[in-house]
């Protein structure tokens, strides 16, 4: 078996591998004068894991490109954070619903998809293999463990991601509770947690995907002006569009942590052990 990789899930691929105890394959990318891409994969396997987060269109080109080199061979494609994966619905006629198109178009070929903590789990019936999702809810419990917080207050910034707060929290009997969103005015909102009271308590807002970093901010300065000891964010991809960790370290957050299923300076925990348990069932 052969672990193989985009350019940027270099880091992330060679903990999966090192955890499979299986090498890591070597890959040469390059840019064509025209500005199109190359890649060639040196050392093929009849059993390949590609390893490709699609954090940018190049990305999720050079995704494409890798699992066409392997045709023919044994593949699980690993998705740790899907680009486009919240485009997973029809608004308005006309429109793509570009998780499917993209969840079609890379997993041609493969025999097993492998996703972490994907937005919404309906994209999953788009790939053309079986998929299976994976959390690192445990393993951000397990780093929260770790930092110099008492009885954290484990919250979600909206109801969907209540789920998630819950797995965050179950393992350690902490309190857990979501934000509710109330719109006083058409500027203005508040965010209460819907059940307990954040005053006096450090606050761990947890979340799947931290974009632009804004629903984070505002749920930490709501939790601010209700007394909140700390605010500290655990997200499982670090996208941070538009400044989005500027943001946040500047908003007031003690802690900044993400997962490396997106490479960043915040990567504080892996989603290594996981990706490396699923591809050996
Ligand atoms: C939305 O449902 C997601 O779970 C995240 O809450 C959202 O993507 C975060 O976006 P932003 O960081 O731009 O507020």
């Amino acid at each position: 078996m052969k672990v193989i990789y985009t350019e940027k899930s270099q880091v992330l691929a060679s903990r999966i591998a090192e955890k499979l105890e299986c090498k890591l394959g070597s890959v040469k990318f390059s840019i064509f004068p025209d500005g199109e891409q190359y890649v060639r994969i040196e050392d093929l396997d009849d059993e390949m894991v590609l390893v490709a987060s699609t954090v940018d269109d190049n990305t999720a080109l050079q995704a494409l490109l890798l699992m066409d080199a392997c045709e023919g061979l044994n593949v699980t494609l690993v998705l740790p954070y899907m680009g486009y994966a919240r485009q997973d619905q029809k608004f308005s006629d006309g429109e793509s619903i570009s998780a499917r198109a993209l969840a079609r178009a890379l997993s041609e070929g493969a025999q097993r998809v492998i996703t972490v903590n994907i937005h919404d789990k309906s994209v999953l019936n788009y790939f053309r293999c079986s998929a299976v999702n994976l959390s690192v809810a445990s393993e951000i419990g397990a780093y929260i463990k770790t930092q110099d917080v008492e009885n954290p207050l484990i919250l979600s910034p909206d109801e969907g991601a209540r789920d998630f707060a819950r797995s965050v929290s179950e393992h350690f009997d902490w309190d857990y509770d979501y934000l509710d969103k109330i719109r006083l005015s058409g500027s203005e909102v508040t965010m209460d947690p819907k059940h307990l009271d954040a005053k006096g308590r450090e606050c761990y807002i947890v979340d799947d995907i931290i974009a632009t970093g804004g629903s984070m901010a505002l749920a930490a300065s709501m939790l601010m002006k209700q007394g909140a000891k700390s605010v500290r964010a655990a997200g499982v991809h670090g996208v941070f569009a538009l400044g989005g960790y500027i943001k946040l370290i500047q908003g007031g957050f003690a802690d900044v942590a993400t997962s490396d299923t997106i490479e960043r300076a915040s990567s504080k925990f892996s989603a290594s052990g996981i990706i490396a348990d699923a591809v050996r069932k």
